[in-house]
């Protein structure tokens, strides 16, 4: 509705002479209205402590139920899981637009928040007035009553959060989010803005997208820079990680934190691994490898803790639907201390274990995730913090510990995702660092700033990556990486 500023209807009374005490009251009534006429969320009337006579909702229409002399509506507006059930009664004016409200139509209803006689609600909607913003054709509407199966969600992923599952997700994915920064900021971490286009590889690992402007069958002449007519004048890539940025400013600003999109072209087509996904890495200075064990355990603790807090109902649907176990596990990952083993000691585990797993385990070897969901899930029933790893699975930049085999690395593994957290204490001595990026086979020459800093006041640091969709799915349950994120981006799929 439009709203007229207070002053203007004043100064228009006063303008024709009217008695500026009663023109208050008009205005004190015309608010009123207004607000009794504004979008109300579903949720805040769901929450109603007291009927209220004029309301205004809106949302899409998920079912609708006819029966003698009234129909019965479930309107969702996204605002949260439940429903808001709307009586259209037949001699209403509102039930002219009645026979176009059918599910996935967009309406608004106007009317009054009364008790609810029926059981699991204690409100609904006596509609007076309903309007139907955007019929949706039943024919071809895709999402019918019946429950469907998350790979066909996944091809209709821009109406998938119209659903009560996705819409749960990625309402605690929200939540989640918020969770981050609080935790951080109650800790005097500043978050950091690293950028998403770069010329290095963090993970030294040569899995990056390329962003280039030139066009596409640019045969580079023979022996020339095929970058130098580029946009950049050099290779540019997405980035994998903002670790090495976070270096920089953790050695200026104390503690950093990232929180964006990262980018990898590794072609596994894995339930937990996507081309794009949301890492949150820490990086503080004067820190080593025991502080960066207790931030990530801290953080997991604290995310855990604020959705349980802040999105009970939405996690009772995954409790009842996906995992039974869930809500025993979230409190066990909430409160009870994080075991932590050196690598050399994961390994004995696994080998005492007698188990077949595919893939053989003895020092030197990369943990696969079956390694790491034994370890979690079977040996220890709790998360799991493994370090010390040996030097050559490890990346370039991790802190070369004085037995010169292993590094000061380690991974956060978690129940039936494996590993969510990656991390390490920083080699800080130059020397070192050069000699280890060598040994890498990489060049040192671009990393002159990343290098720089081990020249100039260079201190012990620390810090680690987590993948927040990886989070999502211990948090949910859900078992694929594709559902907790709105759009995956996975090798062979970009729609959307
Ligand atoms: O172990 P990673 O590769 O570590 C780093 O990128 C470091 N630079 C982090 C740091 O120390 N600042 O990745 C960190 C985490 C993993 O533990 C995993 O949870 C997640 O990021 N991750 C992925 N999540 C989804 N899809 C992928 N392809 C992922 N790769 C890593
Ligand atoms: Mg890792």
């Amino acid at each position: 509705m439009h709203r007229l500023p207070a002053h203007t209807l004043l100064m228009a009374a006063l303008g024709t002479g009217r008695n500026p005490r009663r023109l208050r009251a008009t205005i004190a009534r015309r608010r009123r209205q207004e607000k009794a006429m504004r979008r109300i969320l579903i949720k805040n009337l769901l929450n109603s402590d007291h009927p209220q006579a004029e309301v205004r909702a809106c949302g899409w229409v998920r079912t609708r139920r006819d029966a003698k002399g009234f129909s019965f509506l479930e309107v969702n507006d996204g605002s949260c899981l439940k429903n808001l059930q709307v009586i259209v009664a037949e001699d209403s004016p509102a039930f002219a637009a009645l026979h176009e409200a059918t599910t996935g139509a967009a309406v608004a209803i106007g009317g009054a928040l009364v008790a609810s006689p029926g059981a699991g609600q204690k409100w609904e909607l006596k509609a007076a007035a309903l309007e139907v913003l955007g019929p949706a054709d039943p024919e071809s509407y895709p999402l019918q009553k019946k429950r469907h199966s998350d790979e066909f969600l996944r091809t209709i992923a821009h109406l998938r959060p119209r659903t009560n599952k996705y819409g749960a997700i990625f309402r605690i994915r929200s939540e989640a989010a918020f969770a981050v920064h609080r935790f951080f900021r109650e800790r005097g971490f500043f978050w950091l803005h690293s950028p998403i286009l770069t010329g290095s590889d963090c993970e030294g690992a040569g899995e990056m997208f390329r962003v280039t402007t030139l066009p596409h069958a640019a045969p580079p002449p023979g022996g020339e820079d095929p970058f130098a007519a580029d946009f950049f004048g050099r290779e540019a890539n997405l980035t994998v990680s903002g670790q090495l940025e976070a270096e920089l400013f953790a050695t200026a600003l104390g503690n950093v934190y990232t929180f964006g999109p990262t980018f990898r072209a590794e072609n596994s087509n894995t339930p937990r691994h996507a081309a794009e996904f949301w890492m949150i890495e820490p990086e503080m200075a004067f820190a080593d490898l025991n502080d960066d064990m207790d931030l990530a355990e801290e953080l997991v603790k604290a995310m855990t803790t604020h959705v349980m807090e802040h999105c009970r109902e939405d996690l009772d649907l995954f409790a009842r639907f996906v995992d039974k176990e869930l809500m025993r596990n979230l409190e066990a990952i909430a409160a009870e201390p994080y075991v932590r083993l050196p690598y050399a000691e994961a390994v004995a585990i696994l080998k005492r274990s007698g188990r077949a797993f595919e893939f053989p385990v003895d020092f030197g070897a990369d943990l696969q995730t079956e390694h790491e969901r034994f370890l979690c899930e079977e040996h220890f029933r709790k998360p799991v913090i493994v370090y010390d790893y040996p030097r050559e699975i490890k990346a370039f930049y991790m802190r070369l510990n004085a037995d010169e085999k292993t590094v000061a690395a380690m991974d956060l593994l978690v129940p039936r995702v494996g590993e969510l957290v990656g991390g390490s204490q920083r080699e800080e001595r130059l020397a070192v660092l050069e000699r280890r990026i060598a040994e890498a086979g990489m060049a040192a020459k671009p990393y002159w700033w990343y290098l720089d800093i081990r020249r100039f006041g260079s201190v012990p640091h620390a810090g680690f990556g987590l993948g927040f969709e990886r989070f999502l799915m211990m948090a949910t349950g859900v078992g694929n990486i594709r559902d907790v994120i709105p759009f995956p981006r996975t090798p062979k799929h970009l729609e959307f």
